[in-house]
């Protein structure tokens, strides 16, 4: 995919992300401090970057990874995760960045072993997970905003028999929480008799929700349980569902192939 082009006006780089907004949250998408590449004619190349490609035919729902992004508990958010051990400006051939954070960062996997020691020690990884299932059709669904995922929200949602993708849009895509460096526990999530609900009456395998954790903080390990336990269904955390009409997609998320991690961050779009 052509990653840039050129562009003849006088592009601003030194957008600063935190003050452009009133609270902590940082703009979508984060625009990074460049210096500008210029050619010799004067021609300032400048990359993009796109939440949707070919007038709304496919969304990127992924986050980028970002040192502002919020990351599970922290009050100060990921901070710094890449760092160049080698670079051109001091006498390296290439540059060669290294990237160091916890592997339920972002938009994100989670694999039976995050919550079942014995998965963990079987193997039950991230590389273990059904690309049949990370990819398919998938249906995007608004939650009602007042409530956690309760069995009668669940159950309120009418989903069909046969359906085996859902995104649940919640609370979080308007409060912006995946755009605020602060951890906040308050987030929707899904409460363990929704999990049960979900689990005992639908065929949906593959879970998708707005915030770090599908399941709401008060329930987090009940929920994680109630999902994780028969290694069916596949939890996709921090998806990034701004400004997508609910509705029917084809959904493909491709983790990395981590041996022996109960996460990984993930790539996820949506195709219309
Ligand atoms: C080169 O620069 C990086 C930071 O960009 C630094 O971490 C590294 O130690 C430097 N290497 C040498 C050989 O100076
Ligand atoms: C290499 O990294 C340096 C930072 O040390 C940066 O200024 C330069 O633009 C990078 N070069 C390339 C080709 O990415
Ligand atoms: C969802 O649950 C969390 C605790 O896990 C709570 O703080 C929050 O207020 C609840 N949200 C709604 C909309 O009820």
């Amino acid at each position: 995919m052509a990653a840039a082009i050129l562009v003849t006006t006088l592009v601003t780089y030194s957008v600063s992300a935190a003050s452009s907004v009133a609270d902590d949250a940082y703009p979508s998408p984060f625009i990074p401090t460049l210096t500008p590449c210029e050619l010799d004619d004067g021609i300032r190349l400048s990359p993009v970057r796109k939440e949707v490609y070919d007038d709304g035919h496919i969304f990127d729902i992924s986050h980028q990874y970002h040192p502002d992004m919020p990351s599970w508990g922290s009050d100060d958010g990921l901070g710094q995760f890449l760092r160049l051990p080698a670079s051109m400006k001091n006498g390296s051939l290439a540059n060669n960045s290294e990237m160091k954070m916890p592997t339920h960062t972002g938009t994100h996997v989670d694999a039976p072993g995050h919550v079942y020691d014995h998965y963990f020690d079987a193997g039950f990884d991230v590389d273990t997970l059904d690309l049949r299932v990370l990819n398919g059709p998938a249906l995007l669904v608004d939650v009602p905003r007042d409530k956690n995922i309760t069995a009668e929200v669940m159950k309120s949602l009418h989903i069909p028999r046969g359906v085996r993708r859902v995104l649940f849009r919640t609370l979080n895509t308007d409060r912006r929480l995946m755009w605020k460096k602060q951890f906040d526990t308050s987030y929707v999530g899904f409460m363990k008799d929704g999990a049960q609900w979900l689990k005992d009456n639908t065929d949906i395998q593959l879970v998708g929700i707005d915030y770090l954790s599908v399941a709401a903080y008060d329930d987090l390990i009940p929920s994680h349980l109630v999902f994780l336990e028969s290694r069916e269904i596949i939890l996709v955390e921090g998806l990034k569902l701004e400004d997508i009409e609910a509705g029917i997609y084809n959904v493909h998320c491709l983790p990395l192939r981590l041996l022996g991690a109960e996460g990984s961050p993930i790539r996820c779009i949506l195709i219309k």
